[in-house]
């Protein structure tokens, strides 16, 4: 059976005047049925932003420069005029919950009316199906059908980010892409939130979620694989408890310590920090990305740019020293 979503080599750079910004810069992952896949990675090595190009959400300054996202082995989304993109895809068979997305809602509506408002929109939906859809949709979640009749304001941090994912779920799409649903919650409400995006997958309302975040120990609560991103590459991909119990790249092992880190103390962590800067994305570095911050780094991390190789079944690594790495974790 082919994957729900892959997506090849693909490439999307922001452009000003004539410099580019390579944020997305030749990404190959591929989404499973029932996957949660997690995005990991320092600040500005892209993330969001592969978010929007895994569903051709593209929109100037940012150009998609190329590759190919493969639904279900059938369609080519960077083939889709934004039209068909807007009425067959978004919302319907992939959602995205974006960065910041309390801010969604807008402050002098009510839930239902923004519900009823985007409904309009994607579904042509009248008033009283809308509002039938999402009573139906809130139970489903667990979240009190009260709350449709609230202003954002009324509600609390965690329960507008759980109304912003109920809505960008309505349409049950086949992958939900979470950008940071967290990271403006205190631990238990982030509980919820992480329930809620489990509760999606028992109830078969979505069939796979990416959730991108710059915390390992939210990943580590529920992520089924995880992709490590730095500078606008995946540069470590596997299972996520075996990314998180023997990574080999040696970003990924400064991101999350495993090392030398009692498990306590990882999750009390998240993201450690690594000594320098993430790179200019204007003239990315050569060779490994890393090289720079590497304390490994050799001339051949400097000169060629390693692939992302498989090291295992399904542990794939771009790093030229990471037989080494592997050796050593055995
Ligand atoms: N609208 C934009 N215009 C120009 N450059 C942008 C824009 N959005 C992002 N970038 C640049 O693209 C790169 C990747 O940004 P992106 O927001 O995707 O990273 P991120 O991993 O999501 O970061 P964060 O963890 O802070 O959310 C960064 O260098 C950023 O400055
Ligand atoms: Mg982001």
């Amino acid at each position: 059976m082919s994957s729900l979503l892959d997506a090849k080599d693909i490439k999307a750079y922001y452009r000003f005047s004539s410099q580019f910004v390579r944020a997305v810069d030749g990404v190959t992952l591929n989404i499973d049925y029932g996957d949660i896949l997690g995005i990991a990675g320092e600040s500005g090595s892209g993330k969001s932003t592969l978010g929007n190009v895994l569903m051709m959400n593209i929109r100037p300054p940012l150009q998609f420069m190329e590759g190919r996202i493969i639904l279900e082995g059938k369609y080519d989304l960077t083939m889709m005029t934004y039209q068909d993109l807007k009425s067959q895809i978004w919302g319907r068979v992939i959602a995205l919950v974006p960065q910041n997305a309390l801010n969604v809602l807008i402050p002098t509506r009510k839930v239902q009316d923004f519900i009823i408002d985007v409904l309009k929109v994607h579904q042509k939906l009248r008033k009283k199906d809308a509002v039938q859809l999402a009573r139906q949709r809130f139970q489903d979640v667990g979240l009190p059908v009260e709350v449709l009749i609230k202003y954002p304001h009324q509600l609390s941090g965690g329960m507008r980010q759980r109304v912003v994912i109920a809505i960008a779920t309505l349409l049950s799409p086949k992958i939900l892409i979470a950008d940071e649903p967290t990271s403006a919650l205190d631990v238990s409400t982030q509980k919820q939130v992480l329930k809620m995006l489990l509760q999606l997958h028992v109830d078969n309302i979505v069939k796979s979620t990416i959730l991108i975040t710059h915390d390992i120990a939210i990943l580590r609560q529920v992520a089924i694989k995880i992709g490590i991103m730095y500078a606008g590459k995946i540069i470590e991909t596997a299972p996520a408890d075996q990314l998180l119990q023997t990574p080999l790249h040696p970003y990924t092992r400064g991101l999350i310590q495993c090392v030398v880190t009692p498990e306590p103390e990882i999750s009390k962590r998240g993201l450690t920090h690594i000594p320098g800067e993430p790179p200019d994305l204007i003239r990315p570095p050569s060779g490994c990305r890393f090289h720079p911050r590497c304390m490994h780094a050799e001339l051949i991390c400097i000169q060629e740019e390693p692939p992302l190789t498989f090291m295992t079944n399904h542990h794939m690594v771009a790093c030229h020293l990471a037989t080494r790495w592997q050796a050593c974790s055995l």
